[in-house]
């Protein structure tokens, strides 16, 4: 009998390389900062609690959305999928796509964002300066079939953000974003956090911690806020996964139509739906008080930190909280940062304003 060998072996030398300059563009690299809100002096000294933000805006492309970049294009060089010459495409809301053109123009790929047309302008520019192609649908549910469908006209690799977020980051180490966060905590007064709050947007990153808290085995709970027009929220409530939503987020990064696959509700210990008009006013309040602009999903994640501090300070319970300043401000000075835009969006943010007064007056929060 004739042997029989079928070989597939595929030649590795560019793959290898590929590899060996996004490890190298990592090393380079320093970690995220892990800051300390300053919380209200009206009450804080009274108070054993503090509040942390995990500055996600330091990273080389701007965002939280880089790791995430960089473990797909990891993940697709290490599973044969992303090879020379291989035109890598994806489905974005905007940020993640930034991230992935920087590491699609390091390895010399062609790289498409298929992206909702409300997509600011800032980050388009910030896709295109790195030789991304940006290509518009009218409904943000439309981005998937149509990143799959350009994927597979020109022979390429559809990243698929959306499914793959949640297996291509390793939930148990290798510094992502909860290890770093507990790493950086070990000296604090308070260094096993009694709340981490998040947003989702493929739900990737509350998966990680979520998965990361159990393998460690801390105490510690783990809350999605979600805006308005998301379909994660009453999914969650619901116990159910078949929830669309017809509009688009307005809380660029976070909220999503359908309940995305990377996103674990089995994970979550609570979710807090938090109105659009509480992120904007929330984001101004934290731009103001750090000095600095913040983008709107920080503000949607400071508004539940503060819930849950309001929450255990009633409670007479001492702790820390850690949420995360997921973007600059700085993208957005033509929408939340701007009151005609505000206003033409129909968001009245006299009433959480007055809710973050309180805050700051007397620590009293209601989250409705
Ligand atoms: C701007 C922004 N993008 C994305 C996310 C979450 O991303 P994902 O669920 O894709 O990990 C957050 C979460 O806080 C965010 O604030």
């Amino acid at each position: 009998m004739t042997a029989r060998v079928a070989d597939h072996g595929h030649p590795r030398r560019w793959a290898d390389n590929a590899i060996r300059l996004i490890e190298a563009d990592a090393r380079r690299s320093a970690d995220t900062h892990l800051l300390r809100y300053p919380l209200p002096s009206a009450w804080a000294a009274d108070a054993d609690v503090a509040l942390y933000l995990k500055d996600e805006t330091t990273h080389i492309t701007g965002s939280l959305k880089h790791r995430l970049a960089r473990s797909l294009f990891l993940y697709g060089l290490c599973n044969g999928w992303i090879a020379e010459g291989t035109t890598v495409v994806e489905a974005s809301s905007g940020s993640t796509a930034v991230s992935e053109a920087y590491f699609a123009a390091l390895l010399g790929l062609p790289f498409v964002a298929v992206m909702p047309a409300s997509t600011s302008a800032s980050k388009v520019a910030l896709i295109e300066a790195q030789g991304g192609r940006c290509h518009f649908v009218e409904h943000s549910a439309d981005v998937y079939a149509e990143a799959e469908r350009i994927a597979a006209e020109s022979g390429g690799h559809y990243l698929d953000q959306f499914t793959n977020a949640e297996r291509a980051t390793d939930w148990r180490g290798n510094n992502n974003i909860a290890e770093s966060i507990f790493s950086q905590l070990r000296d604090e007064a308070h260094p096993i956090p009694d709340w981490v709050v998040v947003g989702a947007g493929t739900g990737g990153t509350s998966a990680t911690i979520g998965r990361y808290i159990r393998y460690r085995r801390h105490p510690t709970r783990l809350c999605v806020v979600d805006p308005e027009r998301s379909a994660f929220y009453p999914a969650y409530e619901q116990c159910r996964s078949d929830v669309v939503i017809e509009e688009s987020s307005r809380i660029e990064g976070i909220g999503r139509p359908r309940v995305e696959p990377s996103f674990l509700p089995d994970v979550v210990d609570r979710m807090v739906a938090v109105p659009d008009a509480a992120s904007v006013a929330t984001m101004r309040h934290v731009s103001a008080v750090l000095g600095r602009r913040v983008g709107a999903s920080t503000g949607t994640n400071v508004w539940g930190a503060f819930g849950l501090l309001a929450e255990m300070v009633a409670d007479g319970r001492s702790g820390s909280v850690v949420t995360v300043l997921a973007d600059s401000g700085d993208r957005y000075a033509d929408t939340y940062f701007c009151d005609d835009w505000v206003a033409q969006q129909g968001l009245d943010t006299a009433g959480p304003a007055a809710v973050l007064a309180g805050f700051e007056r007397s620590c009293r929060f209601a989250f409705a």
